[in-house]
């Protein structure tokens, strides 16, 4: 297996749902609680510039509705991606992955880039996103690990940048899933908590994978994962789980 450069933990969307999700607030709040590596979801603006947002559409995380990647940057960057979430949050904007980049290397943290096209766009995202990262972290040994459930858009990041490490996300264990993972050249699987035991994790250690898992958020199933040799745990429980070498709770 190549090395692993990650923290075993990894803040979700920033830090779960304690934070609004994918904001540079929630990663300082993520910070606070002692996490130094982070997940979020990377898309693109009508104009190309990558942004962070989970969903698809605007409505459950901003004031605005309707399609996020049909509006210019210059739109996005204005709206309110905080508000929904509590007020005390009201105004934190949705940030450009140039801002989480800026603060995420200015502190030494990890990121796991989760690349999130919107539907239908799934290599322009991969190449633009695998292209701002190695610009954004041209200086720095530390890279961030692309990530996707889209294998397309792995396949375009792969294409564009090869150098930059992948992981193929995974909410299940379809059929070829090891081989998929190592055709896109991945460096590690990232997959749902529940598909994953110690006969899979070894599987893929053998086949050279890395393995993480999502959204682990019990401590009985950190432990059980940490047991079983899981590399990466990604929590949205960041004010449970004390971020070390070892599973703390
Ligand atoms: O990257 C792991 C996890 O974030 C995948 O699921 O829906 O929370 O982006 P989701
Ligand atoms: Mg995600």
């Amino acid at each position: 297996m190549k090395a692993w450069p990650y923290p075993l933990w990894i803040a979700h969307r920033g830090a779960g749902k304690l934070a609004p999700e994918n904001t540079l607030a929630a990663f300082r709040l993520g910070a606070h609680h002692g996490y130094r590596a982070f997940e979020c979801d990377v898309k693109l603006s009508a104009d190309g510039v990558p942004f962070l947002l989970h969903d698809a559409t605007l409505q459950r995380t901003t004031p605005e509705t309707g399609v996020a990647s049909k509006r210019p940057w210059s739109e996005l960057s204005r709206m309110d991606a905080g508000g929904w979430h509590s007020r005390s949050f009201a105004g934190e904007p949705l940030p450009s992955l140039d801002t989480i980049a800026r603060y995420c290397i200015r502190n030494g943290f990890a990121l796991n880039i989760e690349i999130k096209p919107t539907p239908g766009h799934n290599e322009e995202t991969g190449r633009v996103v695998s292209q701002h990262t190695a610009a954004l972290w041209a200086d720095e040994s530390l890279k961030p690990l692309l990530s996707s459930f889209q294998p397309d858009a792995l396949a375009a990041a792969r294409t564009a940048v090869p150098s930059l490490p992948r992981a193929l996300l995974l909410d299940s264990l379809r059929e070829g899933w090891l081989a998929e993972a190592q055709n896109l050249g991945c460096v590690a699987i990232v997959a749902n908590c529940r598909v994953l035991d110690a006969t899979v994790i070894a599987q893929a250690h053998a086949a050279g994978l890395r393995v993480a898992s999502y959204t682990v958020n019990e401590p009985a199933e950190a432990h059980r994962l940490f047991d079983a040799g899981i590399d990466g745990l990604i929590t949205d429980a960041v004010d449970r789980f004390s971020p070390g070498s070892t599973v703390q709770v």
